[in-house]
């Protein structure tokens, strides 16, 4: 008889700010994902654990300094690193909840002031996420949060000026992306995040899968 199509994962991304709340409701999505009987696996970027990965970690706790530009280039690289994991997962029915992509490295690259067009190049061609889950918090609510100024870039000035540049940014994320969570308790956003993963996973499930920027 004829073949049944194989059903992909979905590529679900969180964006933000630092200390927005990413990892907490990644989790919280994650998890609820497997109870209702999806295949799901978290993710995030930067990805620590490699040696590329290794070397944005000591640039991150500032125990190393490196050139704006190379420091950008390696970001995307980590990124680069991990497609061939991100489209066997995918392929193979696996959707993935992936924390920070390269709107992050955009955005932060271009706060320090390197050029928005410069910025985007090295990541034209990854994986294009399928939804991006833009999580909004009021950079002033942010820097109140446990942990806020541990790590280069957690000032509000910064942080202001990324901020802007995801707004800006916005036309080029999937609908739904950018919503204003501010107001509103994690339970609330949970559940909003779990509608629109769902519904992602079951949109793109015989989509191919698209290259992001291209
Ligand atoms: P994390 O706190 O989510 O691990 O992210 C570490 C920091 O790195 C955070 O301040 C955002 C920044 N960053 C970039 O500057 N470029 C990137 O490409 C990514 C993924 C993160």
């Amino acid at each position: 008889g004829p073949l049944q199509p194989l059903c992909r994962g979905a590529f679900i991304l969180l964006e933000g700010c630092d200390r927005a709340g990413k990892s907490t409701q990644a989790a919280k999505l994650v998890r609820k994902l497997k109870a209702r009987g999806f295949l799901v696996e978290h993710m995030r970027f930067p990805d620590r654990t490699t040696p590329i990965g290794n070397m944005i970690d000591a640039y991150l706790k500032s125990t190393k300094e490196l050139d704006d530009h190379a420091v950008h280039l390696l970001f995307s690289a980590n990124r680069w690193e991990c497609m061939a994991k991100m489209k066997k997962l995918l392929s193979s029915g696996t959707s993935i909840v992936v924390e920070r992509y390269a709107y992050s490295g955009v955005t932060f690259s271009a706060a320090k002031g390197l050029e928005l067009a410069w910025c985007k190049s090295p990541d034209i061609g990854l994986l294009a996420p399928d939804v991006t889950l833009f999580l909004d918090l009021p950079i002033c609510e942010a820097g109140k949060r446990e942990g806020f100024g541990e790590e280069r870039y957690e000032n509000e000035d910064f942080q202001r000026n990324v901020r802007g540049l995801f707004l800006d940014m916005k036309h080029d994320m999937t609908v739904g992306d950018i919503q204003n969570y501010a107001r509103k308790t994690i339970d609330e956003i949970h559940g909003e995040l779990v509608a629109s993963a769902i519904e992602t996973i079951k949109k793109c499930a015989t989509l191919p899968l698209k290259d992001l920027w291209k």
